[in-house]
């Protein structure tokens, strides 16, 4: 049997999952999909490996990036594993949304913080889209910190990343007053709708979604903590959920001190991620 011809009988067995195909069969052979339908390649030796792996994930759900190891964000190939978020695709915009306002407000270098760093995805963005800055990611998750250190070695970027385990601020103290971008995507998800995620969603750690009774406990703590740690003129910039920025931005204004608040969206047209500079 070709690649092709097995690739087309999944997608008629399980027409809901096309897009889950056609990722791992894209992750596996390194084939788009004009390569798989209109190429001339067998692709014979990909199949039991890619057997294998689609019929763990269609009697389990556990996520593809999972068993295959690895996800591609922001042109990078990230290491993930259980036990760690896998990066969204929506969260490449906050390294865009953080970069622009850097670039805008010329607060291109010094010491910038990833608060729950996760695969270290957002961080990694940051320090290779701006050259002059240092990266300290904290993250309360051992295996986090060892994914984050494995791609950040990987990507050649270790030198400019600091990784700290700890309670968000907590392990910072020697830089307050010194950060010049706090960058975070905190857990958001209201404890209530964690049932209701999609299977493959109920595999990732509840510690990366939970984010209390409302979704806000964490963006609550990084609007009142973040003061004693930026800079004037410091970057503030979150993820949200959808429908949460607006109480962001109203808990930042009841805080005070912070300027310029935006509201930026995702590509769906949501709004789902909030900045604003610290005033001093
Ligand atoms: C939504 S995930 C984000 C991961 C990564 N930054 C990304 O965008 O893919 C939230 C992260 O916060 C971490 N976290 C949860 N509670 C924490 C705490 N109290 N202190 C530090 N990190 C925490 C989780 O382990 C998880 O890695």
């Amino acid at each position: 049997m070709t690649l092709r011809d097995w690739w087309q009988r999944q997608r008629q067995f399980t027409p809901t999952l096309a897009g889950e195909l056609d990722w791992l069969v894209r992750q596996v052979t390194g084939w788009d999909t004009l390569t798989l339908k209109w190429g001339n390649r067998s692709g014979g030796e990909f199949l039991p490996r890619l057997e294998a792996l689609w019929h763990t994930y269609t009697q389990t759900r556990q996520p593809l990036q999972y068993l295959v190891g690895t996800t591609s964000w922001r042109n990078m190939e990230l290491q993930v594993a259980p036990g760690v978020l896998i990066p969204r695709p929506e969260t490449e915009l906050l390294v865009d949304v953080a970069v622009q306002s850097a670039k805008n407000w010329g607060g291109t270098d010094g010491q910038w913080v990833d608060l729950g760093i996760g695969s270290g995805a957002i961080a990694l963005g940051l320090l290779r889209e701006l050259p002059g800055i240092h990266v300290h990611g904290v993250d309360c998750s051992e295996i986090a910190l060892q994914i984050a250190k494995y791609n950040a070695v990987a990507l050649e970027l270790n030198h400019r990343l600091t990784l700290h385990q700890g309670d968000w601020f907590t392990p910072l103290g020697h830089l307050r007053g010194h950060i010049q971008g706090m960058v975070s995507n905190p857990p958001y998800i209201p404890t209530h709708l964690l049932a209701t995620l999609a299977p493959e969603v109920q595999h990732e750690p509840r510690l990366a979604l939970d984010g209390g009774d409302n979704g806000l406990v964490y963006l609550h703590y990084l609007v009142q903590t973040a003061p004693a740690y930026l800079c004037p003129g410091g970057l503030w910039c979150v993820e949200t959920m959808s429908g949460q920025t607006e109480v962001v931005v109203n808990l930042l204004q009841q805080q005070g001190g912070y300027q310029n608040i935006e509201i930026h969206r995702d590509w769906g047209g949501h709004d789902r991620m909030v900045l604003a500079r610290w005033g001093g």
